[in-house]
C-alpha cells in the first residue's frame, strides 16, 4: 500500500481545465468554495430555498443539538418525486426525455418526463391498491429495466420508503435484508438478462419471501418472459395492475427528515447495515453534486453506467439527474457483451456528453485492447467520471486519451452509500487534476486527515478520513439500529466527527489520495463486501471449521476475494470441495462475491488475543515476502501456510 502511495505521490502530471471549458463551465469561480466556508449553514439554506421545491419553506436549517442524530431543513415539507417530474411537466419540459433506455438484446425506449411522471403515478397507484402506505417500506429487486427508478419514484410519492437490493445478491441474502426492514411489498422481475442467458429472479424472489412473513405482495415486472413460479393472491403482474391503474397521484407531503429509503452495505460484521437517507438534505446533495459535478446543461446527454441497486444508481441515475431535468441514458446489460465495444455504441448512438463509470470497468476495457474502439465516433464526450474506488494513473491517462480524446476533463469522485452523493472531487472547470486523485473537498464539505488520536495530519501526511461538518445528504442513522451507527462512525474520534472508514494521504499542493478501506471491508470491482459475511457464509458450510478472507490486489477488480480454509477431520480437500465451497459463497452472498481463490490450510496466523493477522494473509496470498510475525501465537504458522499455499498455487 504505501509503495503504492509513494508511486503515486510521485504523479506530476497536471491537467488544468481546458479554457473553453472552463469558459462555459457551470461553476468558474472559486466563490462557491469560499461562500461554502464562511458560512456554510448560509450556504445550503441559500441552494435549498432556491433550488427545492417545497410545499412548505422551511425555517429551520441544521439541528446539531445532538450529534451525530443532525437534522436538515427540519420543518419543510416536500415530496422528491414532485421535484424530480412534475415540477419540470408544470414548467413546460413534460416532452424531453428523461431516459433514453436499452434493453441487452437491443430493443429501445425513450421515455419523456410527462410519460415519466404518468407511469410514476400509476405504479403508486398500484402499489397502494397492494397496501403500501406512508411510512412502510417496499423492497425492490430488479434488473436495470426503466420500471426500476419507477418504482422508486413511486415509493416516494406515496411516503414509503424503498429499499433496493441488487439484482446480484442472492436469495438469503435478500431475505436478510426484507426482515431487517420489515418490508411490506417486493418488487421484482420474471428475470434479468445478462450476456444472453436469464437470471431468473422471480424463483430466487421466492426462495426469499417464504423466510419473509411480512411480505403480502410481490409484483412482476415481466421482462425474459421466463416460465415463474406463481402464488395466488400474493403475486401480481405488472402489466396487469400497474398499466391499468390511473395515471395521476398527488404527491403526499413528506417532511424534510422522513425516510426516503434505505441502502444494505456492509460493515464490519456479518449483518449488513441498512444505511437510512432522509428526503430535502439527501435531495439537494444529489441535485447540485451532480450539477456542479458533472457541469450539467440542458442539452447535455448523461450517462452514468453504474447498476440501481447501490448508492450510485440512486444518487447519479435517479435522483440527481432527474431534478435537474436531465436527459438520461440507462442501459441493462455489462460492458463486455455482446462486446467491449457495447458501451461506445451506446455513447455513439445517443450522443452521450458526459460519462460516468468505476476504475474497474476502465481498466477492463485496457485489458480487452482498443480494437474494441475502432469506428466508433465518441466525438460528443464532454467529460469523463470515475466512483467507487482508486483509480491508477495508468487507467486514467488511457480514459483520458482513448476515450475522452484528450479534451475531456476527468472528475474522479469520491464518497460512499452514507454520504449520500459526492464529498471529493474536481469541479471539472475550476480544478487541476492529477491521474489518480480526487483532489480537493466539495464546497461545503470539511473533510480532513487525522492521525489515530484523531489529532490533524499536516499537508503531505497520511492517516484516517474524516468529514467534521455535518452534510444535507449525511446518512441519519442505521435502520433500527441507533447504536451502531453511533460505534461505526462517530465514536472513534468524537461524536460530531465523522469516520469514514478510508485512509487517506494529502499531496504538498493539498490534493487529497485515497488509500482504501482501513478496516474489514473489501472492495471488489466497486463493490463493498465485508471479510466477516464472507467468514461466516463459509464457516455455515459442512466441511469448513474455520476461514479467513481477505481483499489480494487485483490488477482488475482493484481487490479480489481470497479465502484460506481450515476443513473440519476427515473431510477431503481438493477441486471439488474449492468448486463447491466457492459456489457456496455465490449462492448465500451473490456471484459477484465469489472468492476469486480458495486455499486449504491447517491453521490461520492469530495474535495472542485470537485475532487473524490478515495483514500476513494477504502477504501469502499476494506472494510477497512474509512481514513481522513477531506478536503471533505461534509464529511457525505463517511459514507453514505460505508453504500449503505454494503447493496449492504451484506458481511460486
Ligand atoms: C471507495 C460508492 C477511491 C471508498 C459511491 C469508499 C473510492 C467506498 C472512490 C464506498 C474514489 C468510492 N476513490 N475510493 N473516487 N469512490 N471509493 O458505499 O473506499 O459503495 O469508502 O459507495 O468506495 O463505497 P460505496
Amino acid at each position: 500500500m504505501s509503495d503504492a502511495i509513494e508511486a503515486l505521490l510521485e504523479e506530476n502530471r497536471r491537467f488544468p481545465p481546458p479554457a473553453a471549458f472552463a469558459a462555459s463551465a457551470r461553476v468558474s469561480s472559486p466563490a462557491l468554495y469560499t461562500e461554502a466556508d464562511e458560512d456554510f449553514r448560509g450556504f445550503w439554506q441559500r441552494h435549498a430555498l432556491r433550488e427545492i421545491s417545497w410545499f412548505r419553506e422551511p425555517t429551520e436549517v441544521l439541528d446539531d443539538s445532538n450529534p451525530p442524530f443532525y437534522k436538515w431543513f427540519a420543518d419543510g415539507e416536500l415530496n422528491i418525486s414532485y421535484n424530480c417530474l412534475d415540477r419540470h411537466v408544470e414548467a413546460g419540459g413534460g416532452d424531453k426525455v428523461a431516459l433514453h433506455w436499452l434493453g441487452e438484446p437491443g430493443e429501445e425506449r425513450r421515455i419523456t418526463y410527462a410519460e415519466l411522471l404518468a407511469e410514476v403515478c400509476r405504479c403508486a397507484n398500484a402499489l397502494r391498491d397492494l397496501g403500501v402506505r406512508r411510512g412502510d417500506r417496499v423492497a425492490i429487486y430488479m434488473g436495470m429495466v426503466p420500471e426500476l427508478p419507477i418504482a422508486m419514484l413511486a415509493c416516494a410519492r406515496l411516503g414509503a420508503a424503498h429499499s433496493v437490493v441488487f439484482g446480484g445478491f442472492a436469495a438469503s441474502a435478500l431475505a436478510d435484508r426484507i426482515q431487517d426492514a420489515a418490508c411490506t411489498v417486493l418488487v421484482t422481475c420474471d428475470g434479468a438478462w445478462r450476456r444472453g442467458q436469464v437470471i431468473p429472479l422471480k424463483e430466487m424472489c421466492d426462495g426469499a419471501v417464504d423466510l419473509c412473513p411480512t411480505i403480502k405482495h410481490v409484483l412482476v415486472v415481466r421482462r425474459t418472459e421466463n416460465d415463474v413460479p406463481w402464488t395466488p393472491g400474493r403475486d401480481v403482474w405488472w402489466h396487469e395492475t400497474v398499466a391499468s391503474a390511473p395515471a395521476d397521484c398527488a404527491p403526499e407531503r413528506m417532511n424534510a427528515e422522513d425516510v426516503l429509503f434505505l441502502l444494505y452495505t456492509s460493515g464490519t460484521t456479518a449483518k449488513p447495515k441498512g444505511i437510512c437517507h432522509t428526503t430535502a438534505g439527501y435531495l439537494l446533495g444529489a441535485m447540485m453534486t451532480h450539477r456542479w459535478v458533472f457541469d450539467i446543461r440542458p442539452d447535455d446527454v448523461y450517462w452514468c453506467a453504474a447498476d440501481c441497486g447501490w448508492v450510485t444508481g440512486h444518487t447519479y441515475i435517479v435522483y440527481g439527474p432527474l431534478a435537474n431535468h436531465t436527459t438520461g441514458v440507462m442501459y441493462e446489460g455489462t460492458p463486455e457483451y455482446p462486446s467491449w465495444s457495447r458501451h461506445w455504441e451506446i455513447v455513439e448512438r445517443y450522443g452521450v456528453t458526459v460519462y460516468y463509470t468505476a476504475p474497474t470497468a476502465i481498466r477492463a476495457f485496457v485489458k480487452a485492447g482498443d480494437q474494441h474502439l475502432e469506428g466508433r465516433n465518441l466525438s460528443s464526450l464532454r467529460l469523463l467520471g470515475t466512483v467507487g474506488e482508486p483509480i491508477n494513473p495508468e487507467a486514467w491517462m488511457w480514459y483520458h486519451e482513448r476515450i475522452g480524446g484528450g479534451r475531456c476533463p476527468i472528475v474522479d469522485t469520491w464518497w460512499q452509500t452514507e454520504t449520500g452523493s459526492i464529498m471529493i472531487s474536481p469541479l471539472p472547470g475550476l480544478t487541476t487534476t492529477k491521474p489518480g486523485s480526487a483532489t480537493h473537498p466539495m464546497p461545503g464539505v470539511a473533510a480532513a486527515i487525522v492521525d489515530e488520536q484523531g489529532v490533524e495530519v499536516a499537508r503531505g501526511g497520511g492517516g484516517y478520513l474524516v468529514l467534521k461538518q455535518p452534510w444535507p445528504s449525511m446518512l441519519r442513522t442505521l435502520w433500527g439500529d441507533d447504536d451502531r451507527f453511533v460505534q461505526t462512525y462517530w465514536n472513534r474520534f468524537g461524536r460530531d466527527v465523522y469516520f469514514t472508514g478510508d485512509g487517506a494521504k494529502t499531496d504538498d499542493d493539498g490534493n487529497f489520495w485515497l488509500l482504501g478501506r482501513v478496516d474489514d471491508v473489501i472492495n471488489v470491482a466497486g463493490h463493498r463486501i465485508s471479510t466477516t459475511e464472507i467468514e461466516s457464509s463459509l464457516v455455515g458450510h459442512a466441511a469448513v471449521a474455520e476461514a479467513a478472507a481477505i481483499g489480494a490486489h487485483d490488477p482488475i477488480k482493484g481487490e479480489q476475494i481470497c479465502v484460506f480454509v481450515i476443513t473440519k477431520d476427515g473431510v477431503e480437500q481438493g477441486d471439488e470441495l474449492r468448486a463447491e465451497l466457492l459456489q457456496h459463497v455465490a449462492t448465500q452472498i451473490g456471484r459477484f462475491a465469489r472468492p476469486g481463490m480458495l486455499l486449504f490450510t491447517s491453521d490461520l496466523p492469530k495474535t495472542r488475543s485470537g485475532k487473524i493477522m490478515r495483514r500476513l494473509l494477504k502477504d501469502v496470498a499476494e506472494g510477497r515476502e512474509l512481514g513481522d510475525a513477531t506478536t503471533l501465537r505461534d509464529s511457525t504458522v505463517v511459514q507453514t501456510i505460505k508453504d500449503q499455499a505454494d503447493r496449492q498455487l504451484g506458481h511460486r
